[in-house]
């Protein structure tokens, strides 16, 4: 039988009891977490989302009372009106931080009974991720989940505070929008009005927020959702959040990289306690490649890359020789890693470096003893593995590794990669660190091979750094590669937790770019015609950026999977196992949007 409130008011919550509410008459109200049944007395812990706290009832008091708390099950939804008194002795519970009170129950409401749920409601218990999901809002009842959620809030409204203080205004754009081609894949919406047309949800509010600048709103930011029909990892979700940002006459990285670099600092003061008092560092992509292998350099621990190519540009190892006609061959050194692995988990990175496209890997193990074992120095002259030890100035005991290929973003990529898996084994830095620094001076545009074409590093707005403006007209494909950009990104413990850049501000410019990525005039004009257009009007110079909410939040709780600081998430294939969405929708509605869905498909 459950009962109504009727009237009755929650005074506090669970988990904010402590000792000196003693003798306070509260009312609380929450999940049975679980039911001690000790004869004559029953102890049930309830739960809200700020905590535990303890009900304590006694048969030789009210005994109908008791048995009423004897029926409780776990998730049993209740109110409890009663006195907090103090535990003592040791019946004090450390472990929670209401255990020094219980409340002496007079009054017990039960509000909701509760089927026996499909798992577990407790930090300890470890459920299938799929079991999690599908009654996700009961794994959402757990203290981590809801605490991250609680987190996410914080950090949001730190944020936006900060903005709002420093003049930005919060200015909403529509979810149904246009086609553009950008990066990833589109979610597209179709129209019921115009049959065969499409509305495309945005992968970022990018060509509004712009717009907004040439409106003249000078100071602009979003809680933006965006959607990417892209291909899912640890850190990535189909619908993400991001705090974007935009500002008008500003000419320098530095003014929106200083208004960036203050809401982080604001956001880590205010959310954990953390305060960093220098600037951020800066590093350029270029030197970001070349030592870390990566634009996104977890800079906690060492384990640089060397480029050894020098020490073997003459060598008969086939392998080395024809990678170095376009490509690199690059090493890390493992201080005293010689004995810290065995063959087998060599060949294991071996395979892991195969993910990242590396055809192989070659090491070198310097035992203690002065011996050394290897997979590739019997292919090498003497000179030119004296050469390759000293670059890396390798000692006894050290584990050389080294990865060539034609592609530099092969070496780069599968080395870099590697030093941060072996970091992790090793436990090189310490997790509770955090370490931010901005990347700079990311290329313009970036070679495809299979598309034959030019894209857009960041997209296809960002201007071009002065000091490569003479190369914009050039034809050399090299040349063009070669161009900077006002582009940068933020970088925390290897992760890349915002990017942005200053913009394209004349029609001329934003033609040009279109026409490098190879657009044609008709596509340029059915595509962006509108965002062309505009820039004829007067476009103030202008730029910003946007940081992913969710990885930010994942940054700061220090969790490594992003569907553990949203709501409802996805899973790999996108879709979602509470709702079941995706899913088939009626024939008629299918017949309003002019769609025909071929019968196997159905
Ligand atoms: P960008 O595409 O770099 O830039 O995105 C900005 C930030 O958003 C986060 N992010 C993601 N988070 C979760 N899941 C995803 N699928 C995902 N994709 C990106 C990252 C990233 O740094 N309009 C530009 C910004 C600008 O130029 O102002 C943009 O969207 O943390
Ligand atoms: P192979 O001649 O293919 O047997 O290779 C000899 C050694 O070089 C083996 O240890 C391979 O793992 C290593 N190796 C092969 N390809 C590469 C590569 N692309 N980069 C670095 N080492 C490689």
């Amino acid at each position: 039988m459950t009962e109504l409130l009727n009237g009755l008011k929650r005074t506090n919550m669970c988990g904010t009891l402590r000792k000196n509410d003693e003798g306070r008459e509260v009312v609380v109200m929450g999940f049975v977490q679980k039911t001690r049944d000790l004869g004559n007395l029953v102890f049930v812990d309830l739960r809200d989302r700020t905590g535990i706290v303890q009900l304590a009832f006694d048969a030789g008091v009210n005994s109908s009372l008791t048995d009423k708390a004897r029926s409780l099950r776990g998730e049993f939804v209740v109110a409890a009106k009663g006195e907090v008194r103090l535990r003592t002795g040791k019946n004090i519970n450390e472990n929670m931080p209401t255990g020094e009170v219980e409340i002496d129950v007079a009054d017990l409401r039960i509000l909701a009974e509760a089927e026996i749920p499909p798992f577990v409601i407790s930090e300890k218990a470890s459920v299938g991720e799929n079991l999690a999901l599908k009654y996700r809002y009961l794994e959402l009842r757990k203290a981590y989940l809801q605490n991250n959620l609680i987190m996410r809030d914080k950090i949001t409204r730190a944020a936006r505070d900060y903005l709002s203080a420093n003049g930005f205004l919060e200015i909403e754009t529509p979810f149904l929008g246009k086609s553009t081609p950008e990066g990833a894949r589109d979610y597209l919406v179709p129209s019921r009005i115009k049959h065969g047309a499409f509305y495309a949800l945005p992968q970022s509010p990018q060509l509004y927020k712009q717009l907004l600048m040439i409106a003249g709103f000078d100071r602009y930011y979003q809680i933006a959702r965006c959607f990417r029909d892209e291909d899912l990892r640890a850190n990535r979700q189909p619908e993400f959040t991001q705090i974007d940002i935009e500002m008008s006459f500003v000419e320098e990285d530095e003014d929106v990289m200083a208004i960036a670099e203050g809401m982080i600092k604001e956001v880590f003061a205010k959310c954990k306690n953390i305060t960093f008092t220098k600037p951020f560092r800066r590093m350029t992509w270029a030197e970001a490649m070349n030592r870390f292998g990566s634009d996104k350099p977890d800079t906690r621990f060492g384990l640089e890359l060397h480029d050894i190519s020098s020490a073997v540009k003459n060598t008969e190892f086939s392998v080395f020789r024809q990678a170095l006609e376009t490509g690199s061959v690059r090493a890390i050194c493992v201080r005293g890693g010689a004995d810290k692995f065995t063959r087998k988990e060599i060949d294991g990175f071996s395979d892991f470096v195969k993910d990242y496209g590396a055809k192989g890997l070659a090491w070198a193990s310097k035992k203690e003893d002065g011996s050394t074992t290897s997979s590739f120095y019997k292919f090498l002259t003497e000179k030119e593995i004296a050469d390759i030890e000293e670059i890396l100035s390798a000692d006894k005991g050290d584990l050389i590794l080294a990865i060539a290929d034609k592609k530099n973003k092969v070496v780069f990529d599968s080395l870099g990669a590697l030093r941060v898996h072996i970091a992790d084994k090793l436990h090189l830095y310490d997790k509770n660190e955090y370490d931010i620094l901005w990347v700079t001076e990311f290329p313009l545009l970036e070679w495809s091979d299979e598309d034959n074409r030019f894209y857009a590093m960041h997209h296809p707005f960002t201007s071009v750094n002065v000091k490569d403006l003479d190369k914009i007209d050039s034809k050399d494909r090299e040349v063009l590669a070669s161009i900077r950009a006002n582009a940068y990104d933020l970088v925390i413990n290897g992760q890349e937790a915002g990017g942005g850049s200053i913009r394209i501000h004349t029609p001329e410019m934003q033609r040009k770019m279109f026409e490098i990525l190879g657009m044609s005039e008709e596509t340029i004009k059915t595509r962006f015609g509108f965002f062309v257009d505009a820039f004829k009007y007067g476009a103030p110079p202008h730029g910003g950026l946007a940081f992913g909410l969710d990885r930010l939040v994942m940054l700061i709780t220090g969790d490594d999977n992003i569907k553990d600081v949203i709501a409802f998430p996805k899973v790999q294939n996108a879709s979602c196992l509470m709702t079941g969405a995706p899913d088939f929708v009626e024939e008629i509605q299918l017949k309003e949007l002019g769609l025909d869905v071929p019968e196997e498909d159905k």
